[in-house]
């Protein structure tokens, strides 16, 4: 079976992390991202093989931030929620260069600036998709509870910051064009099209962030031309073959798998990743599976990848491809 990366001894990875950090998390966490903070754990950024449950995220307390040596104030699993009392918490503000450069995907700084939380603000939905969250000296809690920093890190908006992830699959097929059976569990093998994400390396379901006004359906099909059929640099008759194809299957009913909080490494407590993942499955192999695949935007590269639980991907994306593949009665 070809997998991109086995998730080899990842439990024992884990513990060695906890064990640096004296941290009383326990096994069946997931990994950290990045290096941690005596650089020697280089391997811990990717995702576990179990689902973490959302009320405890552990990429969200990742020791170090992404793309910075700026170090998170260390948060153990019993002080994770806002409602334990916990007074000596004092959380490193960090909010990124690019980030406070005001480009046009960032909020200001709240004080001149003062969005309407929990609401349709104008253009820009400040709704989370779990319901009303928390306001605290103007400044948005994160809903699934303290993460050791505080501002926006490398997220632009103060609260959800809105994604969608597009999981285009078909069935694995030998030359002849018969599926391909699993000799494990002999069930079908999805595949799934999958990126290898610029910023940290990691693959990952080609998905990105919800424009302004931009509904999730628009967002989802942008998203996966972009990134997965490099549309951007296509000339315009490629451009319109590829569209048409890609506009009939992402038409077809998708299956929404996932809508919620992402335990993602750049949430902080006043902003935090939130998507909304659907499979769209091209079952005859003949729509878009006949695309050839070519890397644009975030993506460092892009392939069809064999839907197993042993993939190593970005965020809680495992989690997702396990009920799609479970959904569409596939091998695991
Ligand atoms: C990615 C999505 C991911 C989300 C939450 C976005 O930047 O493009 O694929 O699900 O972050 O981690």
């Amino acid at each position: 079976m070809k997998t991109i990366s086995p998730n080899i001894n990842w439990v024992a990875s884990v513990h060695l992390a906890l064990s640096l950090f004296g941290l009383p998390y326990v096994a069946g966490t997931s990994g950290f991202c990045r290096k941690n903070a005596l650089g020697r754990i280089s391997s811990l950024c990717s995702s576990a093989s179990v689902y973490m449950s959302p009320a405890a995220p552990v990429k969200a307390r990742c020791p170090v931030y992404p793309g910075s040596d700026t170090h998170r104030f260390l948060v153990s699993d019993d002080k994770v929620d806002w409602d334990t009392d916990w007074p000596q918490y004092s959380p490193v503000n960090y909010t990124a260069p690019t980030v406070l450069k005001k480009p046009v995907w960032a909020d200001p700084e709240i004080g001149a600036f003062s969005p309407q939380f929990n609401s349709l603000d104008g253009s820009v939905d400040r709704r989370s998709h779990e319901g009303p969250y928390h306001i605290q000296n103007g400044k948005p809690l994160n809903p699934h509870g303290r993460t050791g920093l505080e501002g926006r890190g490398l997220l632009g908006r103060w609260g959800p910051n809105h994604a969608a992830d597009p999981i285009v699959t078909r069935w694995k097929r030998d030359s002849t064009g018969q599926l391909v059976l699993h000799t494990n569990s002999q069930l079908p093998v999805l595949q799934f099209v999958s990126i290898k994400r610029l910023d940290c390396g990691e693959w990952a379901i080609p998905g990105g962030m919800v424009d302004p006004g931009e509904r999730i359906s628009q967002t989802l099909q942008r998203e996966f031309s972009e990134e997965a059929l490099n549309s951007l640099q296509a000339s315009p008759s490629e451009r319109e073959e590829t569209q048409k194809r890609i506009t009939e299957l992402f038409d077809s009913a998708g299956l929404q798998v996932y809508k919620g909080y992402v335990d993602d490494p750049r949430n902080t407590d006043n902003a935090w990743m939130e998507t909304v993942a659907v499979n769209f499955h091209d079952e005859s192999g003949n729509s878009v599976s006949e695309l050839p695949l070519q890397a644009g935007d975030d993506a460092g590269q892009v392939s069809w990848i064999d839907v197993d639980s042993s993939l190593d991907l970005y965020a809680n994306h495992l989690h997702f491809l396990e009920t799609v593949a479970k959904e569409r009665n596939a091998h695991w």
